[in-house]
């Protein structure tokens, strides 16, 4: 009896205990897994082994993933090296093969064979071929007490002995990176291929549905992929474009199933996150959501409102400023995710919290509080010391980010300083080529969406940044403005040469020596120059050494918490575009009091969003009589198509494009985005809150098989 009524409550307890132990934080080195996590993958459901995920004697999953242009992630799915990334990775190539006759933003694309599939000068895909540490050779000239920078150059000098010393093959290439704010270092041969072809898209209102509402935004019904091929020379090395390319033989291509996934299923993504900044002292995260973020986002909330106000009012600005708008709005919208999810989930306080034990365990050992006593409270003393001029450059940034005068103005500063450097006597050809360069530009440039953008952000410029960091010759300026960002604007651009190609041309018309002098008189050259000079002359510096003892500090904490914490969890390093494994489960969460969500989508909510003729619910014709007829093919399941999935798996920007594996190691689906709410997990993951987007794969295959009809890219994938 006893017996009966004690095992099942023991079970309950071992069951609660190890599902709270599951770390799903957490961007870990693929070599490092089969002595960091192997055992908890498993315990999570993992059927694989880490030997799987990285080996360097025989292919792996690693050797199926690329570095996509350096700003996302793509996998290999064929023997013949076909790709698939985000729709939204492969934006700019598609746009640049479109026009107004060809729209493959609009209309999709969809190469019938190979010599259709088309070549994007610049993109690359980058294979790591092996990673080992190199710490030790990296550090061994470091001596206690020296300097930030000659512990740089003593660092370096070595890293430069590593790389010439490293084994490779003449067409590898190798790279060195810190991990562990610097405590680490280590070495990645890696191999880059340069003839990467576009192959297929879907239409943006397949890839690009919901666009910037639905962005950050769960439950999301976006089909966000395209797909890419990789090239090589004869010899399957890499090799520059040529028409002679062949597609590359793979060392491991990716396997596709399409049993897709069920509630608490194990889940991993594999990628290439950009950057993430976990271990900031409390004083960091506070300064992060409170101050940056907020003035940040303060910035951009007013560029947008005047942006929009304008492109709903006029078809032409819209199509000249929807880009803009939609790289402006995406971090905005991201920043204030992280500003309410830190802050929900008492973040700070958190912090604190771990702080409190941090120190208490650290100064219990003598030999931890020899080296490591004092360190976070200096480290916070820097963070409170340095926000000020944080605060400023980021008000900066945004100012010249934003008001595209200053676009204009350091364009035209530095071809300045280029005809300075090659000699005057170049100056007239090098004009030609100077306004030849802008056209561009002023395609997409309305002055008078910029005038109000400057009038409010000046305003808010002046307003935000102390009067001694702005500078005097600001200060002046804004004085003869009598602090009114309106009439500043009205001034300037009324009499700036600096507004249309027209007016740029006659005033750089005029001899070198006369366009120099001019340069403080034209009100637009003397603002962007006024403000560029307040923000070198009193804020870099200041900020470049508060930032060097930082970051000085912060490794000496990183050290410090791994010491001292390291038998409470495993450390990862933060995130630094280098090749990174991340698992969690499939789950749904709770946003707020009383809200639930689910963790998978289907067409029918895309029917639910559905607003015919809208530029960002639209649906295409094709997919609406698809879903009435329940053609799904081998990919719907009772009759009904999944579209995305959620999963704890702790992600960032640069993950976008990764494969999202199932227990096997087989492609279920393709990450793309994350839920607002956990935005902040760059800064403090909550897995209560922080969620992965990923698109089924098995929507991305009824688009290319039944809406596309493009079956010769299913023939080449291995679908179980
Ligand atoms: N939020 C995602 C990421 O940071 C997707 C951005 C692209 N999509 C968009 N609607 N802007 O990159
Ligand atoms: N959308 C991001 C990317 O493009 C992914 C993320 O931030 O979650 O990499």
């Amino acid at each position: 009896m006893l017996q009966r009524i004690v095992k099942p409550v023991l079970l309950l307890v071992l069951l609660v205990l190890t599902k709270c132990t599951y770390a799903t934080e957490g961007m870990w080195l693929p070599q490092l897994l089969s002595g960091l996590n192997e055992k908890e993958m498993k315990g999570m459901g993992m059927k694989i082994t880490a030997a799987d995920i990285y080996n360097i004697n025989k292919g792996s999953l690693k050797d199926a993933i690329v570095s996509f242009g350096g700003f996302c992630t793509a996998e290999v799915i064929s023997e013949q090296g076909l790709l698939l990334t985000n729709h939204h990775c492969g934006y700019d190539a598609i746009q640049k093969h479109s026009s107004l006759q060809n729209n493959f933003l609009e209309n999709g694309f969809w190469a019938k064979s190979a010599v259709e599939e088309l070549p994007n000068p610049g993109l690359f895909a980058t294979f790591i071929v092996r990673i080992d540490d190199v710490t030790k050779a990296a550090l061994q000239d470091v001596k206690p007490g020296m300097s930030e920078r000659e512990r740089q150059s003593a660092i370096d000098k070595r890293l430069n002995e590593i790389k010439q010393a490293a084994r490779r093959e003449s067409w590898q290439e190798v790279m060195v990176k810190p991990f562990y704010e610097g405590n680490q270092y280590f070495l990645f041969v890696t191999e880059t291929y340069r003839d990467v072809r576009l192959v297929g898209a879907p239409p943006s209102a397949i890839g690009k549905f919901g666009s910037d509402t639905d962005n950050w935004v769960w439950p999301r019904h976006t089909g966000d992929f395209s797909m890419f091929r990789i090239y090589a020379g004869k010899d399957g090395r890499p090799a520059p474009y040529s028409k002679d390319n062949v597609p590359l033989k793979p060392k491991y291509a990716l396997t596709i199933s399409l049993k897709g996934l069920k509630q608490n299923d194990f889940t991993m993504v594999l990628g290439f996150p950009g950057r993430t900044t976990e271990y900031l002292p409390s004083e960091g995260v506070k300064q992060t959501v409170e101050v940056l973020d907020a003035a940040k986002v303060q910035m951009r909330d007013a560029a947008l409102k005047i942006m929009d106000g304008y492109m709903r009012k006029d078809e032409q600005i819209k199509i000249q400023y929807a880009a803009k708008y939609a790289g402006t709005a995406n971090y905005w919208k991201k920043w204030m995710g992280e500003m309410q999810g830190v802050k929900q989930t008492r973040g700070i306080a958190k912090k604190l919290q771990y702080e409190d034990t941090y120190r208490r365990m650290m100064e219990a050992n003598p030999k931890w509080k020899q080296s490591y006593s004092g360190i976070l409270d200096s480290l916070n003393e820097y963070y409170r010391q340095i926000q000020p001029y944080a605060q400023t450059r980021d008000y900066y940034s945004e100012l010249v980010k934003n008001v595209e005068i200053f676009t204009v103005g350091d364009r035209l500063i530095n071809f300045l300083n280029d005809v300075h450097e090659r000699g005057e006597g170049q100056y007239e050809s090098m004009r030609q080529q100077f306004l030849e360069s802008m056209q561009s530009f002023y395609q997409n440039y309305n002055a008078s969406v910029d005038h109000d953008i400057c009038a409010s952000l000046i305003d808010l410029y002046a307003k935000g940044v102390p009067a001694p960091y702005a500078g005097n010759d600001f200060a002046r300026i804004w004085q003869e403005n009598n602090k009114d960002g309106r009439a500043l604007a009205d001034k300037l651009y009324a009499a700036t040469s600096l507004t249309s190609p027209e007016k740029l041309k006659a005033f750089i018309q005029q001899p070198y020596n006369t366009v120099i002098a001019q340069m403080w008189s034209d009100p637009a050259t003397r603002l962007v120059m006024a403000t560029r000079k307040g923000f070198v002359d009193n804020v870099s510096k200041p900020l470049a050494d508060i930032q060097a003892n930082i970051n000085n500090l912060q490794r000496t904490y990183m050290q410090a918490q791994m010491d001292v914490m390291g038998s409470k969890k495993n450390f990862y390093p933060d995130a630094n575009s280098t090749l990174r494994v991340t698992y969690g489960k499939v789950d749904g969460y709770n946003p707020r009091d009383a809200v639930h969500y689910d963790f998978y989508t289907y067409l029918d909510g895309v029917m639910e969003k559905y607003i015919p003729g809208d530029y960002e619910f639209d649906v295409p014709a094709r997919l609406i009589e698809l879903y009435k007829k329940k053609d799904y093919g081998r990919y719907g399941v009772n009759g009904r198509m999944p579209v995305c999935f959620i999963a704890s798996n702790h992600t960032t920007g640069g993950n976008s494009g990764s494969p999202a594996l199932d227990a096997h190691g087989r492609l279920v689906g393709l990450n793309f985005d994350r839920t607002w709410e956990g935005t902040m997990s760059d800064i403090n993951f909550d897995p209560s809150i922080c969620r992965n987007i990923m698109v089924d794969i098995r929507y991305v295959l009824f688009v290319i098989d039944k809406y596309a009809g493009c079956n010769r890219l299913i023939q080449e994938m291995k679908i179980i």
